[in-house]
């Protein structure tokens, strides 16, 4: 019984897209939550039109957090580095039809994930993604800024 979870959510976290690994990424960022214990991973193949061919993630994480890596890796692919950034976990949540109060922080990892897989890539480039922040290792400092 997943009283609060959309069926989105559901399907996205019992069959996610895009589970695995990209051998020798363009990008490749990892982030954890210290508080819950949860960890993603994610990584990018990204061409020379700075145009994301492929997004992977692996996570050791809940079920919220595997479905939101999961849409978010959906969500990415075949958008520019800089439209990438859209994609915030207010996007993914909305994309997935919400979730539960208690879960929204889970949707913290994969947008920081990415955020760290694409800082990963500028700086082996030496270009600047405008508006780009250098990534957090820990989300749980983000959720405390509020
Ligand atoms: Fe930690 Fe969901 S409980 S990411």
């Amino acid at each position: 019984m997943a009283m609060n979870y959309s069926e989105k959510v559901i399907d996205h976290s019992l069959n996610p897209r895009n589970v695995g690994e990209i051998e020798d990424p363009s990008g490749c960022g990892t982030v954890g939550n210290a508080v819950c214990g949860d960890i993603m991973r994610v990584y990018l193949d990204i061409d020379e039109n700075q145009v994301i061919q492929d997004a992977k993630f692996k996570t050791f994480g809940c079920g919220a957090a595997i479905a939101t890596s999961s849409m978010a890796t959906v969500l990415i692919k075949g958008k520019t580095v800089q439209e990438a950034l859209e994609v915030t976990n207010k996007a993914v949540m909305e994309a997935l039809d919400g979730l539960p109060k208690v879960k929204i922080h889970c949707s913290l990892l994969a947008e920081q994930a990415i955020h760290a897989a694409l800082w990963d890539y500028a700086d082996k480039n030496g270009i600047v993604i405008e508006g780009l922040e250098r990534p957090v290792t820990d989300v749980s400092e983000l959720e405390e800024e509020g």
